[in-house]
């Protein structure tokens, strides 16, 4: 890159940052106050953004709002949690009426659970299920329960997976915080059938390969169907077991993007916009390897959680798939996505701005390469142009536009075609107002 349109791209940054601090004095303030009690002040490190984090004070039908009283199109969409928008009449029914009708805490098994659990093995296509409360903890017992089903250790993960908060694999090892950390063995690179299946079939004590089906936290990075069909048969091949990650994808497709491929997983986890906006996860597969969660079964292992069949979110989950989240309404979501990221790509054409993903769900790039070249993290890694990236995400501010930073979209129910439309022309007119800077 030139030395000019470097100095160009800087001196955009520092501008739009200046704006932002400007227009931004309550949001300012409240980072202030919270950094006295909460580390950084918050409680998700993925939200802190320098040099203070906007924060919201309403969300209602597709926008929020935030302190300095700003409205946004809501395209954050709690990183796929949000589906059901803010302010779905089925969701505020459910709440109520499971308040008023069947109460909060019963300490017991309940019906509501029962009935969530079939909803999610008849469309997920799942013989068994149980759930947790987070994708994190849906990924920590699937994994717990391979490895008493196997009686091996292992697991295979890939560069770039994310499974949750202390399950994280960037640059191509395991986060410093990620748990039994030993016992992960990381493919450096996504999508690469051939390192993958040499891995799965060489490493020793191998009790799972775990995988998303695309890479969400990595870039929206979807895995090709060869590679994914794979390593399903190298794991079954050595006797470990196929778990694949369904906590972001299983809104991609009406049974999940797994189904949709043609996979077999042993186990499938799942959570995000299944608990209809509550917290929750799930884990289920094979009645054989869930029977490892059997209490009936001498010597099966214990799942516990005190909030795993909640009666509001087993009601309010459930209500939402089957009332709003039907097939039919996964497929036009995911037909909306497709159309937005088409127009997306038209308008930033011949520049640094690439988007990747699958249906609703998108990844916003700004790198040198086509998108056919970008098979897995480290294609893109070192080469990302963050100045850019940062430049993007405080100006679609300023157009009214809520996405995350690192460059992530998930569309919800309640957002329209013409709101979109509305983005398009937003991402157009920057590519207009940084043609020197972003042009390749
Ligand atoms: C693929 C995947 N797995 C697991 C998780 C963890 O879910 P949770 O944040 O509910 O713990 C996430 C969260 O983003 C995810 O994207």
């Amino acid at each position: 890159m030139s030395p000019a349109r470097a100095h160009a791209a800087k001196t955009a940054l520092e501008a739009a940052e200046a704006r932002f601090i400007a227009n931004n004095p309550l949001s300012k303030k409240q980072h202030e106050l919270a950094v006295g009690v909460l580390p950084g002040g918050n409680t998700r490190t993925l939200l802190h953004t320098s040099p203070f984090p906007l924060t919201m004070k309403q969300g209602k039908g597709a926008y929020v709002w935030d302190k300095d009283g700003h409205k946004y199109l809501d395209l954050v969409g709690e990183l796929t949690a949000g589906l059901y928008g803010h302010s779905n009449p089925v969701i505020r029914e459910t709440i109520v009426s499971t308040f008023d009708n069947v109460g909060l805490s019963l300490g017991s098994t309940t019906v509501q659970e029962h009935k969530h659990a079939a909803l999610l093995c008849s469309r997920f296509k799942l013989e068994r299920v149980r759930m947790a409360n987070t994708g994190t903890e849906a990924n920590m017992h699937a994994l717990a329960g391979a490895r008493h089903f196997t009686s091996r250790r292992k697991v295979v993960v890939f560069s770039g997976g994310y499974h949750g908060a202390v399950f994280s694999f960037p640059n191509g090892k395991p986060a410093p915080n990620t748990v039994d950390k030993d016992d992960f063995v990381v493919v450096p690179r996504y999508n690469d059938v051939d390192l993958a299946v040499s891995t799965i079939k060489s490493t020793p004590d191998l009790a799972a390969v775990l995988v998303e089906p695309m890479q969400g936290a990595g870039g929206c990075i979807p895995g090709t169907k060869k590679f994914l069909h794979a390593i399903q048969d190298a794991a079954h091949e050595v006797g470990a077991l196929y778990i694949l990650d369904e906590v972001m994808t299983s809104r991609l497709a009406p049974y999940g993007l797994g189904v949709k491929l043609g996979l077999k997983p042993d186990l499938v986890t799942m959570g995000k916009y299944l608990g209809g906006g509550l917290a929750f996860g799930a884990f289920g597969g094979r009645e054989k390897v869930m029977a490892v969660y059997d209490p009936r079964v001498e010597g099966s292992l214990a799942h516990s959680g005190t909030f795993n069949n909640n009666t509001l979110v087993m009601s309010v989950g459930y209500e939402a798939l089957k009332r709003v989240f039907t097939e039919e309404a996964c497929v036009e979501l995911n037909q909306r996505g497709d159309r937005l990221r088409e127009r997306l790509m038209q308008v930033t054409k011949v520049t640094k701005i690439l988007f990747t993903g699958k249906g609703s769900l998108i990844g916003v790039h700004f790198v040198d390469k086509s998108l056919e070249s970008i098979t897995c993290g480290e294609d893109i890694q070192d080469k990302e142009r963050r100045d850019l990236r940062d430049l993007f995400w405080f100006e679609m501010l300023e157009e009214g536009f809520w996405t995350t930073r690192r460059g992530f979209v998930a569309l919800t129910l309640e957002t329209e075609e013409h709101e979109l439309e509305g983005f398009v022309e937003a991402v157009g007119e920057f590519v207009e107002r940084h043609r020197d800077i972003v042009a390749l």
